[in-house]
């Protein structure tokens, strides 16, 4: 049985679950009743704060996407430390990036170095906090333009809804604070550009992704509900690559 909770915008998750031949809930609780095997958080750091502890001791694991959330140690410890007691994993989807298994291998190797720059059309970043209240110009013939250059623990309370990927990124290395992140608006651009660079005693790699928007959501990525489905498909497959 599949289902759908969507209590922020009920009529959206009626709808999906409607198209999807899935049961629509409009609390935690109704889901919990369905006996969830994976609950797959792609809503926002909010519902995960809310989900997260509830789902892992009703027994479901956990799949998520707003990894930002886990910049506050206390709720990832807290998390962390409930899904050991309730033998239930959390994973962390790879969302619009990847090259983790790389990166988690170079850490192993030593001495490692990871710097991410994440390059976005001005509309996916306006309204951001870390902007605080400037207006990015849309005008395609201006410049790039460096709009935060910090950690990736700063990066997320300056750009919750935009980087995730240095959260997920910095969770599978070196931690929020000692990953360098820097931000940049690009107003040519049409889709979203990450750069990974990892160096350390392994060598060097540089991964490139350009991640087009989702269609739905400009401050979101296309490649992130496919890499949900790719790491159910890996979880229950007999051969891990
Ligand atoms: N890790 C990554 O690389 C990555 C990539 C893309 C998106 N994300 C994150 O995934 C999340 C979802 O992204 P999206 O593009 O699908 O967003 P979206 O806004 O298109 O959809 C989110 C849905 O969740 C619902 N929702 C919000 N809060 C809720 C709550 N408390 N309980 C139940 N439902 C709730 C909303 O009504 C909405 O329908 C965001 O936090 C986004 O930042 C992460």
């Amino acid at each position: 049985m599949t289902a759908v909770l969507d209590s922020v915008a009920p009529q959206k998750g009626r709808r999906l679950a409607q198209e999807t031949g899935a049961v629509f809930c409009s609390t935690v609780d109704e889901l919990l009743e369905t006996s969830p095997e994976y609950v797959i958080e792609a809503a926002s750091g909010t519902a995960l704060r809310q989900i997260a502890i509830p789902c892992l001791r009703a027994g479901a694991n956990l799949v998520v996407l707003s990894s930002g959330a886990f910049a506050d140690e206390r709720f990832l410890n807290e998390v962390i430390e409930t899904a050991r007691e309730c033998s239930k994993k959390i994973y962390i989807a790879s969302g619009a990036i990847g090259g983790f298994d790389v990166a988690q291998a170079a850490q192993i190797a030593g001495d490692l170095q990871v710097t991410m720059t994440t390059e976005k059309p001005p509309r996916a970043l306006q309204g951001a906090p870390g902007l605080k209240g400037a207006i990015l110009s849309e005008d395609p013939k201006s410049e790039v333009q460096e709009v935060f250059r910090g950690t990736a623990r700063q990066a997320i309370s300056c750009f919750p809804k935009n980087v995730n990927v240095v959260a997920s990124l910095s969770l599978a290395t070196l931690g929020l604070d000692q990953v360098s992140m820097t931000v940049n608006s690009n107003p040519s651009l049409t889709s979203n550009r990450h750069i990974v660079v990892l160096e350390g005693i392994f060598g060097m790699a540089r991964i490139e992704i350009q991640a087009k928007p989702s269609p739905n959501n400009p401050q979101s990525s296309l490649l992130a509900a496919y890499s949900v489905l790719s790491l159910l498909k890996k979880i229950q497959s007999p051969i891990q690559i």
